[in-house]
């Protein structure tokens, strides 16, 4: 069996070629700049754009399966010829808030964005699984990455998520992409428990010897010092409400264990695997 990978220079879709290599298949990324990419000695570099169909077309000749990272193009082009290749499966990376609606609803574009590429592959007829993954355990990285003087500001410091470690995504992709009868559907993918910010910080003080406090800063803070100059507000919005209190109505699910049969990594786990950050 061929599978490819999409967005393997990232953080999930490197561990899902990780994941795949070594177990009797073929695997074949498609990346924008092979250059600037290490992978093992086994695996296809193809280059391509997934927003370019003849360069979709090329990374998906021959290929039986597929892991989607969409790209700006809310997968788009990836979903059309996917469906007129007839590519027999497709994991999709897609999000929590594709099914739990945050206050701005359909214009907050994080939500629109993975329920745009959801139902792109579907229409295309693309056999799929949807994992809807949590937020990530490296976001805390956007509040705690420059805070040299062990104060970690950040908006909703209480607002716990069922935040979840990148390689569990990645771990649930591989398993339905290297089963035999790939599970299809949608599979909500979190962490083991819900953290806020505050949890996070006393997890990342018995780290390195640092201790680590909290402050809460306002929106409008969080706004301009944690966005480039200009980005516009409906996208400083977006992403702030998927990690505000409205996000806290997920809870930890099974989908992790459904798909791996192993219980979900910790935010311990991923904080000592990072810790050099910190
Ligand atoms: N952070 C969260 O809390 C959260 C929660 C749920 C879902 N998500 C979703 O997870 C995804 C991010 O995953 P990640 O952290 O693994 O990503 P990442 O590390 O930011 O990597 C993005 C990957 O996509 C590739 N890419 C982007 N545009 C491309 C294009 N036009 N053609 C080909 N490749 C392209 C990049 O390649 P290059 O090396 O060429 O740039 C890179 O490999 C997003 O879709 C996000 O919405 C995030």
């Amino acid at each position: 069996m061929k599978i490819l990978v999409t967005g393997a220079t990232g953080t999930v879709g490197g561990h899902v070629v990780r994941h795949l290599t070594g177990r009797g298949h073929e695997v074949r990324v498609l990346v924008r700049d092979p250059a600037g990419a290490t992978f093992p000695a086994d695996v296809e570099v193809v280059r391509g754009d997934l927003t370019d169909a003849e360069d979709v077309r090329r990374a998906l000749d021959g290929v039986d399966r597929a892991f989607l990272n969409m790209a700006d193009d809310n997968g788009a082009v990836f979903a059309q010829v996917a469906g007129e290749v007839g590519l027999g499966h497709v994991v999709l990376l897609s999000s929590f808030t594709a099914e739990h609606p945050l206050p701005s609803g359909d214009q907050n574009i994080i939500a629109a964005r993975h329920k745009v590429g959801e139902r792109a592959l579907t229409e295309a007829g693309v056999p799929s699984t949807f994992l809807r993954a949590a937020g990530f355990d490296y976001n805390i990285l956007m509040w705690a990455a420059g805070a040299t003087d062990g104060v970690i500001r950040a908006p909703y410091p209480d607002a716990k998520l069922p935040i979840v470690h990148p390689e569990d995504i990645a771990a649930s992709a591989a398993a339905v992409l290297l089963s035999e009868d790939p599970a299809g559907g949608v599979y909500t993918i979190t962490g083991p428990e819900k953290l806020s910010v505050r949890d996070q910080a006393r997890v990342l003080s018995g780290l390195n010897g640092k201790d680590f406090r909290v402050e809460t800063m306002t929106e409008e803070e969080a706004k301009s010092s944690k966005f480039p100059e200009g980005t516009p507000d409906f996208v400083t919005t977006s992403v702030l409400e998927t990690m505000s209190p409205a996000a806290s109505v997920l809870d930890p699910t099974g989908g992790v264990e459904a798909l791996t049969g192993h219980a979900p990594r910790t935010f311990g786990d991923w904080a000592n695997e990072n810790k050099e950050a910190f």
